[in-house]
Formats: C-alpha cells, structure tokens, sequence
C-alpha cells in the first residue's frame, strides 16, 4: 500500500514538473574529446559566448545546455546520446552535430521525439531534407565548393583534379566543383576520393603530380586531417612545383593558420565565415567566443555555426512560450533573417538551409606576423545549390 502511494506521488510529481516546466534543456552532440575535442570546443565556445551576450532565460524559464560527447562520426553512438537525451534528460532541443553521419542517424527520431534539431556544421545536403524538424545554421559543402570553380578558372588552372573524403560532404563538394568547374569549360582529370581516416596523404600527392593537373581542389573535415592535408601539399613540394590549391575554408580554419605558418600562405579558399570579417557584430562575437574558449589562438568557424545555431533555439522558445511543440518551433524559424557574425543571413523557409555570402579568402600575413584569412570578394546571398542538384 505504502509502496503504491508513493508510486503514485512520484508520478504526481513528474507530471507536475512536466506542466510547470521552467527549465528547458538543450542537447548539444559532438567531438568533445579526442582528436576533434577542439571542434566541440567551439560549439561550447560559440554557446557560451551567446548565452554570455543575451542570458540564460527567457521569459521565466531557464535554458540549460547539456553536452554529449561523439569523438569521431560515429552514427551508431550519436543516436543513442539523442535517445538517452530525448527520454533521461527530457530535452526539447538537439543540436551540434559535427559530423554528417552523426546527423543523419538522429533524424528519424526527431518527429516521434517532438524535438527540433539544429544542425551547426554537419554540412552534406541532404540532411535538412531527411526530417522537416531539421534547421541548419553552419553551411553545405556545395554551398562553399561552388565558388570556387571561377576563381581556380581565373588563376589559370584548366586542367584540375579533385580530391575529397569519401563520405556526404566530401562527395558533395566534389560534385560541386565538378558541375561549376566544368561548366565554365574547365577540365576536371582525376577525381580521387580517399578513406575518412586516412592521414598519410604522400601517396595521394604523388597521384596529383602525376595527373599532369594545373590545380588541386580538396575537401576534407575539418581537424588533424586538413592540418595533415596541407602539410603534406606542401612538404610533397606541390606548392613550390606550381600546382595550385582550391578548396572551402575547412582547409584553412584560423586555428591550424599557426601550425601551417608561411605553408598556408596565398592559399584561397571560399568559405561563409572568416574570423577576420569586418564588422561590428563579429568584433563582439570574436571578443566574447575567445573569452569563452580560453586560449585565442583556438577559435574556428564550428563557433559561429553553433552561435547562430543558439539564435534559432532562443527564437523557437520564445516562439512556443517555452512549450514542447516542435512543429511550431520550426516554423517560427522559417524566413527568419538576422545579422550574423559572418554577414546578414536568413533561414531558408522552403529548405531550412541558410542563405548567407559566401566569401573568397587568401591566407594572409598581418603586420604582428599572425596568419588569417582575408576576405577580398563576397558572392552575395547564397542559398544551397546542392538541393536543386538532387
Ligand atoms: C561533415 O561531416 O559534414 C563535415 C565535417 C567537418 C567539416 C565540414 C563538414 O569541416
């Protein structure tokens, strides 16, 4: 009898904190240790500096953030973390997500969970079309690989050969330089997609020398791999032969720019956010997310993702009074515009993409002897050409 009064209270207790909800909870997922810790030290960065900058409620709730940690793509693991979020830790809200893989496995439980989920990096662009939950605030490798086409073409590289990870992104961008290089009549001869875990890229840089190619268009994730990647272009002696590097800002992200020192320097890229963009609203962003991650020199692109990314969960609180009702949630969001820390961007109402510049960069020497990438030219307002190409 006792034991049952008591079941019955303890379920009393749980429906009532349910209705009178004043803490609403926020799942993040990503690399928060292993060789991609630093990746996850930007979203936290980016989160914290956002929280830093407009608080931690809204209205009379409290939003908690919960991290959970997925060290490499792993999906398997990253939808139960979802699930152990979604049911112990009754989340209203998932987001992160750095991988592509990891993404895609947790958008099928987003309906059934009643749970938006807020992409801030995995950039393959399919994802937004697995679930109507999934808004995205990062960026798609076809977004940022398109433009990049002109310019390799402009630089006098005729002949290119690509070379990406074999996995979504990776696929998608070489796809994307393919269409917009070959379009403009450029001539693309090998194309070379190599294992996610490979990191002695000396073979594949004596593929390229002996592809006869005029340039090399690459894409690889974000972390040790890309530092790896541009190491070995120039210890190969790919750089000083002439063989010219084209590639999205994940190659270039300003916390491998010290380690790469005088290597990286002249390299272009295209990228939707450089830390070095000249405006008001990213001075403060820079100001605040270094503060947030500690050490300066740390501070990468996956924090602006996850800042923005922030933005739209605030909105969708507000939007719901705080209530668990995801399908509101989301359309609050749709054609919502602000200004960024990269520029002004808005949600896409039809995709749940971002539309935003994407910008041309060269890696650059400041007058302190600091590497960054400089901004020299924008293509304005782009949405994601790589959802019109399925
Ligand atoms: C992805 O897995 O979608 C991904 C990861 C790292 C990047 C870009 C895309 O830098």
């Amino acid at each position: 009898m006792k034991k049952l009064t008591l079941t019955a209270l303890a379920a009393f207790a749980l429906t009532a904190s349910a209705a009178y909800a004043d803490v609403i909870k926020v799942g993040i997922i990503g690399p928060m240790s292993g060789p991609f810790a630093l990746q996850g030290k930007n979203f936290k960065a980016g989160i914290d500096a956002y929280i830093a900058e407009h608080g931690n409620k809204i209205g009379d709730d409290t939003i908690e953030v919960i991290y959970r940690d997925v060290p490499q793509a792993d999906p398997a693991q990253s939808k139960s973390l979802a699930q152990e979020l979604i049911i112990k830790e009754k989340v209203q809200y998932l987001g992160g997500f750095f991988f592509t893989p990891d993404a895609m496995a947790v958008t099928p439980i987003l309906q059934q969970a009643n749970v938006p989920m807020v992409v801030m990096n995995a950039a393959t662009s399919t994802i937004v079309t697995k679930s109507p939950y999934v808004v995205r605030t990062s960026f798609t490798t076809w977004q940022t690989s398109l433009p990049i086409a002109q310019v390799a073409l402009d630089k006098g590289a005729k002949k290119v050969i690509t070379v990406v990870s074999d996995y979504g992104p990776g696929i998608d961008a070489e796809n994307a330089f393919k269409a917009g290089f070959t379009k403009i009549g450029g001539d693309v001869v090998e194309t070379i997609r190599m294992p996610l875990n490979t990191n002695d890229f000396s073979p594949i840089m004596q593929r390229v020398k002996d592809s006869g190619a005029e340039g090399v268009f690459a894409f690889l994730p974000a972390g040790p791999t890309t530092l790896g990647f541009m190491k070995s272009y120039v210890d190969n002696g790919l750089k000083s032969a002439g063989v010219q590097l084209f590639a999205p800002g994940d190659l270039t992200q300003e916390s491998d720019l010290p380690a790469l020192g005088e290597a990286a320097l002249g390299v272009l890229t295209t990228f939707h956010y450089a830390l070095s963009h000249d405006s008001a609203e990213n001075k403060k962003f820079v100001e605040d997310a270094r503060k947030a991650i500690g050490n300066p020199e740390e501070l990468s692109f996956p924090s602006v993702g996850a800042y923005d990314g922030m933005h739209v969960i605030y909105k969708m609180i507000e939007a719901t009074g705080g209530k668990q009702d995801a399908a509101k949630a989301v359309d609050a969001v749709k054609g919502m515009e602000w200004m960024s820390p990269r520029g002004p961007v808005s949600i896409d109402a039809e995709t749940r993409h971002i539309t935003q510049n994407i910008y041309l960069r060269e890696v650059a020497k400041a007058d302190d002897g600091t590497y960054y990438n400089k901004e020299i030219q924008a293509f304005e307002k782009q949405g994601d050409p790589g959802l019109d190409a399925q």
